[in-house]
Formats: structure tokens, C-alpha cells, sequence
């Protein structure tokens, strides 16, 4: 699954010269639950192991071995090179990189009340360049505690999620449908292909449903082509940013480049739909008289009068953004590993299907009894996470292995080489979605990261794991996954990580005789 050539060591045991070298300078001392902390006084930031203080000559490197799209495979190998803490210049930005969940636990006990990340340039620039207001995702201290309060209330809660509930299992429901629809169309007894456009629309149309309290019908045989516009939009936003990481977005812009064209126009269509959806709710609700079911994220925040309007608009056109190509993704890479690991998804299946009897159907229970299941989304982001880095701005001075790292310096968690590394998981190449169910704490310890951590963790966790648990379930007790081909899938770095060429299923119905409900064309059977 790594990069051809780059073969999987321990950054601790092999292959860490400047950390076993002569300025290495003994064991390292957790002292007050400080890990990274030694006796000896700390050494300057300049000692941190980094390729050279030249950002440009760096960079030249970097994309002399194709690094934009590899950004993942370039931090193990640096890794490799420098041991568990770097730093790196990459044009004219700086940030010292760590793995050790230990080092994480640290950094981010220090984060304080309000946690900053790395903001992209080009979203930034797009953002000031058209006056485009700005939601959590942008806002910085009070201004975003203020809103990140009001947010929480609304979609982290345990009574936000149970409201939840019965509007994502609808939309499952009508997944399976599609299924059987598509396996309709081929006529060959199963769905043989790329389910990769069904699980963006999957994902849109939860967290539609989840925000409007209303469906879009993104899973109707006839899709409204300005919602797809919307899913297109965001993909393009995401795959556009790319190139404008390093280099300053204004220059693209200055030379009316067709990246930033692309992105600019990206992100219009992304305000303009939300925008529209927003208002037409707004003009609907004057109207609405039946409350009989919960009215959904957007409704709940206009009537409890704790956000202008325009802050609403911003924040749900971040979530909108936000809720499609992250968990469509991860699902796919679910799909993959159950397909490449069919003893794993049989394990699963058992699961759902005993849970099912036991809950009879009470999806409510039916989540808390699937440990595995739930364990196998975790195991599935420790190898493919969406985010191959978390980053925080450091709120003061601090101490990370022994080096000191002043106040302002971006930290970043490197998600991806943490995953892949055997000193934290044992056999780290294989999907063993068992290894999280051991909660002793070394196993587990401050190593699901997928989300974030702390207060600033993403806003939409718990709507994602609950989309991703009820459509696993609903496809196990009605399909059996296989993949065309056994041969691995690499990764490309598009800003989320995605595979690198489209992943071919085979989706073939199970017999009705599981003793489970079955949802068929048409309904439930
Ligand atoms: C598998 C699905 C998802 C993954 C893996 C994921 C991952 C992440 C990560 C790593 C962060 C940064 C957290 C940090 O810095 O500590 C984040 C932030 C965020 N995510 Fe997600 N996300 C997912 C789904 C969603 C969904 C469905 C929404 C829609 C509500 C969403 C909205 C956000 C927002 C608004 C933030 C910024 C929060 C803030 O700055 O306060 N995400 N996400």
C-alpha cells in the first residue's frame, strides 16, 4: 500500500540516524505525564533535524520527485530520515512535524481555549478576495468559540444525534435501493463497478437531510442537476487547492490562471447553492405548519435566535462543504478493506445481523451493539485518513522532544505516518479493525486522531460516524462487497486522501434467508 520503494520500518528502531546519533542525548522522561520532556535543558529550535533552511531549495526537491500528490509517502520518508520530530521549510512556510502519540497527547494538552490550525491560502484568499463571510472553519478566538458553542448544542450532542437517526437510516434505505436499482439495470444477478458518485450523493443527501430536515432526492433515479453541480463543486474546490499550497495564491490569481479559476468558480457555485437552499427554506418555513418530525439543524438555529442570519448562512455552507467528500470517501475505503478482507466482513455481518435481532430493528440500539463495526471505521481512518495531518498553531513556548519550539510555530501531526507506523501498530499493513476493541492503554492511547482532538475536533464527527455506521449496516445485511481486482490501491494526495485510480466492486445480494431485513426495490421485505 506504500509508495513502490518505500518499505515500512520503524522510525524508532531503523532508518532515525539523528535520533540514535551522537547529538541524541538519552532516554527520554515523562516527568508530571510530560512525555518528550528530558532532564537535560531543552536545545534550540535550530537542532531539530530539517533537509536545509532553504524553503526554495526545498521545494525545488520536493517537486523534482512529484511531492505535491505524495505529500503522505514524503513524511514517512522523512520520518525515516530524522526520526520522530522534524522540521521542515517548504517555500517560504515552516512547520515541525511529529508521530509519536505521546508527543500529540502533549501538544495537544497545550492547545488552550482557543486552538488555531493551518488555514489554506487559497481558501483564505478566495474568502478576502470576494468578501465571502466566514464560518467556524475560518474564525479565530472568541468569534469562534461563540459560534463553535451555538454548533455543538446543535449537531454534537447525544439529543441532536437521536434526532438524527431516523432521517440518515431513510437515506440509507434508498442507498440499498440504488444498489438494487443499479444491479437491476446490468442484469447480471449483481453490481459489478464504481460506486464512488452513489456514496458522494449518499453523503450529500445526509447531510442535507440532517441541516433541512428535509430530502433532496440525490438517490431518485432522476437527480436535480444544480444539487450534482454542488457535489461537483466541492470535489473541484478540494482537488484545485492543491497546487496553491506552497506557492501564494494571489500570484494564480495575478496571472488569471485557470487553477484559480477553477477554484474561484469552485467556491461560487458552493455560496451561491448554499445560499439558495438556505433562503428557500427560510421563504418555506413562513408557510410550514406540520412539525410532526424534527425540522433539522438550520430551523433550530433560526428559531433560537443565537446566530445572525448571515453567520447561520456561513456555517452551513461550511458544514455543506464539509459533509460530502469526507465521509463518501471513507466509506469507499471501508468498502475496499471489507472486499480485500472477506473473513473481517463476515465477522461484521454476524455482528449486524445479532445486533439486529437483539435491538429488533431499534436503530437507536441497534449502534450501540456493533463495537466492531464501529472499531472497523476507526481502523479504516488510521490507514486512509482524510486529513493526512492535524496542525496547531502553538498557543505559547513549549518543550517537544527535548527541543525548545517557540510560541506561533505550526505543529502538524502527521495522521498518515502515525497509521502506518509498527511501533504503535503492531503489523500496521494489516486491517484488523480488532486491534481497537483492547482498550488497555497502550494499544489505543491518544492514536484515533482521525477527527481532530480537543474543542476545535471537527464539528461534524458524530454525523459522520453515525452516516457511516447505519449505511454499513444496511449494506452487510444486504450485500456481500468483493473488489475485481486483489491488487492494492495507492493513494494520491488531492488535499483529502483519495485512490488513485477508481476502485471496481462487485456488490452481489444476499440470499433472503439471513433472517434480516432486507430492503428491497420498492420497500422493505
Ligand atoms: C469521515 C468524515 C470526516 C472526517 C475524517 C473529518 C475530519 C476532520 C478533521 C481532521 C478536522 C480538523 C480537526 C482538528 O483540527 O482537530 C475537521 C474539521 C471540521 N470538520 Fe470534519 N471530517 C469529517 C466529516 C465532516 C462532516 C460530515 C462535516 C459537516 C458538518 C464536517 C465539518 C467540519 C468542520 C466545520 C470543521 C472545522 C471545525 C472547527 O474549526 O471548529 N466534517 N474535520
Amino acid at each position: 500500500m506504500l509508495a513502490k520503494g518505500l518499505s515500512l520500518r520503524s522510525v524508532l528502531v531503523k532508518g532515525c540516524q539523528p535520533f540514535l546519533s551522537p547529538t541524541w542525548q538519552g532516554p527520554v522522561l515523562a516527568i508530571g505525564g510530560e512525555a518528550g520532556i528530558s532532564t537535560n535543558s531543552p536545545r534550540p529550535f535550530s537542532e531539530i533535524p530539517s533537509p536545509s533552511d532553504n524553503g526554495w531549495l526545498n521545494l525545488y526537491h520536493f517537486w523534482k520527485k512529484n511531492g505535491t500528490h505524495k505529500i503522505h509517502y514524503h513524511q514517512i520518508q522523512s520520518f525515516q530520515k530524522y526520526g520522530p520530530i522534524y522540521r521542515e521549510k517548504l517555500g517560504s512556510m515552516e512547520s515541525v512535524y511529529i508521530l509519536d502519540p505521546e508527543d500529540a497527547e502533549l501538544l495537544f494538552s497545550r492547545e488552550g481555549p482557543y486552538p488555531e490550525r493551518y488555514i489554506l491560502p487559497p481558501w483564505l484568499a478566495y474568502h478576502q478576495y470576494y468578501q465571502r463571510p466566514i464560518g467556524i472553519l475560518f474564525k479565530k478566538s472568541e468569534a469562534w468559540k461563540k459560534d463553535r458553542i451555538v454548533l455543538n448544542q446543535e449537531v454534537m450532542s447525544c439529543d441532536a444525534i437521536k434526532n438524527f437517526m431516523p432521517l440518515i437510516e431513510g437515506v440509507a434505505h434508498d442507498f440499498i435501493k440504488v444498489l438494487h436499482r443499479r444491479i437491476k439495470e446490468q442484469n447480471s444477478g449483481k453490481f459489478s463497478g464504481d460506486i464512488s458518485d452513489d456514496l458522494f450523493r449518499f453523503s450529500f443527501e445526509s447531510i442535507t437531510s440532517v441541516v433541512f430536515g428535509e430530502r433532496l432526492g440525490m438517490l431518485e433515479e432522476i437527480v436535480d442537476p444544480e444539487s450534482q453541480r454542488f457535489i461537483d463543486a466541492v470535489y473541484q474546490m478540494f482537488h484545485t487547492s492543491v497546487p496553491m499550497l506552497i506557492l501564494p495564491p494571489e500570484l494564480f490569481r495575478f496571472f488569471r490562471t485557470k487553477i484559480w479559476k477553477d477554484h474561484a468558480a469552485a467556491w461560487d457555485v458552493i455560496f451561491d447553492k448554499a445560499d439558495e437552499y438556505t433562503q428557500n427554506f427560510y421563504w418555506d418555513l413562513q408557510h410550514k405548519q406540520d412539525f410532526n418530525q424534527y425540522p433539522g439543524v438550520l430551523y433550530s438555529l433560526l428559531s433560537g435566535n443565537k446566530m445572525s442570519f448571515k453567520n447561520i448562512q456561513a456555517n452551513i455552507t461550511e458544514m455543506l462543504a464539509g459533509g460530502v467528500d469526507t465521509t463518501s470517501m471513507t466509506l469507499l475505503w471501508i468498502f475496499y478493506e471489507m472486499a480485500h478482507n472477506l473473513k473481517v466482513q463476515e465477522m461484521l455481518r454476524a455482528e449486524v445481523l445479532a445486533a439486529r435481532r437483539q435491538a429488533q430493528g431499534d436503530m437507536d440500539k441497534m449502534v450501540q451493539l456493533v463495537p466492531l463495526l464501529k472499531a472497523s471505521i476507526k481502523e479504516t481512518l488510521r490507514l486512509h485518513p482524510i486529513a493526512v495531518t492535524l496542525q496547531r498553531y502553538l498557543a505559547n513556548d513549549m518543550v517537544l522532544r527535548n527541543y525548545k519550539i517557540p510560541a506561533k510555530t505550526l505543529v502538524q501531526v502527521s495522521t498518515y505516518a502515525m497509521g502506518r507506523e509498527p511501533s504503535y501498530f503492531s503489523n500496521p499493513d494489516k486491517f484488523d479493525p480488532t486491534r481497537w476493541l483492547d482498550k488497555s492503554k497502550n494499544s489505543t492511547h491518544f492514536r484515533y486522531l482521525a477527527f481532530g482532538w480537543g474543542i476545535r475536533q471537527c464539528l461534524g464527527r458524530r454525523i459522520a460516524e453515525l452516516e457511516m455506521t447505519i449505511l454499513l449496516i444496511n449494506v452487510l445485511e444486504n450485500f456481500r462487497i468483493e473488489v475485481q481486482s486483489l491488487s492494492d490501491v495507492g493513494t494520491k494526495f488531492s488535499l483529502l486522501l483519495l485512490p488513485e485510480k477508481p476502485i471496481l466492486f462487485n456488490f452481489q445480494p444476499l440470499k433472503k434467508d439471513l433472517g434480516t431485513t432486507m430492503i428491497r426495490q420498492g420497500g422493505t421485505v
